[in-house]
């Protein structure tokens, strides 16, 4: 099974999927995680290139195929052979973020990303896409929040540095492409963290009671 985590930077992605993995852990699930970009060496390295602030020159085409070729080693190195031995792997990020982000919010052709979005995923769809939405100045709040509790993101990086008609329609991006399919779960960010596990548990629940039969 494959479950990935989506929406704008700080609506509570990282903090919903370590709940998750705990309780899939408790249960005796052999979970993976990683996160985009990254999750290798080679994505690594990638994923240094585009958050560095002293890359600001840095062109939205080239950022759409640096994105994605850290999709693609991360998918060939570790997401198909977790999938292929029975693992739950969860992503938090998967190619949703660049539809939302390069597409709606950079405003590369969708139908293009789409095409490399597959490719740099070998085809794999998520079983299910939890949309975390937070509206805008929530994350602005969020944001200056962490800041005063001396909290690790005490920086910004050249993704988060794109101003707020950027998350606006990054923001609304992920709602239009969450109501293209089916495999997306809105969930209301804005929520308490707990009451957003529960809900989140209750889908992977019923999902993974469905897969036993
Ligand atoms: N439901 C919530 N209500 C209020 N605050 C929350 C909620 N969920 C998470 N937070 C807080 O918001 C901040 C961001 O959460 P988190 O790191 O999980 O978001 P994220 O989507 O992974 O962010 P990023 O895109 O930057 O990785 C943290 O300080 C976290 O404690
Ligand atoms: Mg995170």
């Amino acid at each position: 099974m494959l479950i990935t985590f989506e929406g704008v930077d700080l609506c509570g992605k990282t903090t919903q999927a370590e709940i998750l993995i705990k309780r899939l852990k408790d249960l005796g699930y052999d979970v993976v995680f990683v996160r985009e970009p990254g999750g290798t060496k080679i994505s690594e390295m990638i994923r240094d290139i585009l958050l560095d602030l002293r890359n600001l020159e840095m062109d939205s085409i080239t950022e759409l195929f640096l994105f994605s070729a850290s999709r693609a080693q991360l998918v060939k190195e570790i997401i198909l052979p977790a999938l292929n031995s029975g693992k739950i792997v969860i992503c938090d990020r998967f190619y949703d973020s660049t539809l939302a982000y390069q597409g709606y919010g950079r405003g590369i052709d969708i139908e293009k990303i789409k095409v490399i979005n597959e490719l740099a995923s070998s085809g794999l769809v998520p079983d299910v896409t939890f949309l975390i939405d937070i509206p805008v100045d929530e994350i602005y709040r969020r944001k200056s929040k962490v800041i005063e509790t001396g909290g690790v993101k005490n920086s910004t990086d050249r993704m988060e540095s794109s101003g707020v008609e950027f998350y606006e329609r990054v923001r609304r991006g992920y709602l239009e492409i969450a109501k293209m399919s089916e495999r997306f779960v809105v969930i209301d960010g804005t929520m308490g963290i707990d009451e957003i596990s529960e809900k989140i548990w209750s889908i992977v629940f019923e999902k993974l009671k469905l897969q036993v039969r």
